[in-house]
């Protein structure tokens, strides 16, 4: 894993811009996508630049199960508002969060990554060390599927809801084989709440109880840390 610590969570995301930039200008065309607090800013950036994802497909991560793409805390909406209806892709690809048919929406998915293999995947850090909703104790080798939200989650994710009780327990979300299986990987990681998971991720064993760590695994991923994220590296 190659890490690069900055200064603030502007200058680390104007960083994970230029490797959008560079991936787009050597033809890259399959971008995996994150929701959450963490790729705001890069979202901001991507929006003001010049870059043209035109001819680009994104595929998210993960989607809420039971939330449909017009609710304001779905990663549809999430997604629209950020990037999507300001800055264009050819297509868009997230799991339909209101499929209950839990087999056909995973081999719906599943087929989506086969057809469009991944470029370069974004990634954000839980604070227990999950990537995607790959959540501790998840299957290393795991693709697709519906999966239960840790309580530590749902009580992270309360922020964006009135209350905790509204936060879904269960996500659709990519996993951990379909995200090892993309060209390249990139994660930020800002804010001193993501310096266990980021320490454990990169100097802890591979594990399943720190999903993250898997990233070990791939030859080519590119940890992008604020000051604080990077504070408990040895
Ligand atoms: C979001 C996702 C999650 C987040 C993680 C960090 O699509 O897959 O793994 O990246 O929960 O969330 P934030 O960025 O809000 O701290």
């Amino acid at each position: 894993m190659e890490v690069l610590v900055f200064d603030t969570i502007e200058e680390a995301s104007a960083q994970a811009l230029t490797i959008f930039k560079d991936a787009v200008d050597k033809g890259a065309k399959v971008f995996g996508l994150a929701t959450g607090s963490t790729p705001e800013k890069l979202y901001e950036l991507m929006v003001q630049s010049d870059i043209d994802f035109t001819e680009s497909t994104s595929i998210n991560l993960d989607e809420y199960y039971g939330l449909s793409g017009d609710h304001p805390q779905s990663y549809h909406y999430f997604m629209k508002q950020r990037l999507f209806d300001k800055k264009p892709f050819k297509t868009n690809y997230l799991p339909d969060g209101l499929n209950e048919n839990t087999e056909e929406e995973t081999a719906r998915y599943n087929q989506i990554l086969a057809e469009n293999p991944i470029d370069l995947q974004l990634l954000g850090i839980g604070n227990n060390g999950h990537i995607g909703f790959n959540e501790p104790g998840a299957d290393l080798d795991g693709k697709t599927q519906l999966a239960d939200l840790a309580p530590s989650t749902i009580e992270a994710n309360k922020r964006f809801f009135d209350s905790v009780e509204e936060v879904p327990t269960r996500a659709y979300s990519m996993g951990i084989a379909s995200i090892l299986n993309s060209k390249k990987i990139l994660l930020l990681a800002f804010g001193e709440s993501k310096a266990e998971a980021v320490k454990n991720m990169i100097e802890g064993p591979v594990t399943s109880e720190v999903p993250a760590s898997a990233l070990q695994k791939h030859e080519n991923v590119i940890v992008i840390l604020d000051k604080d994220a990077a504070s408990l590296l040895s």
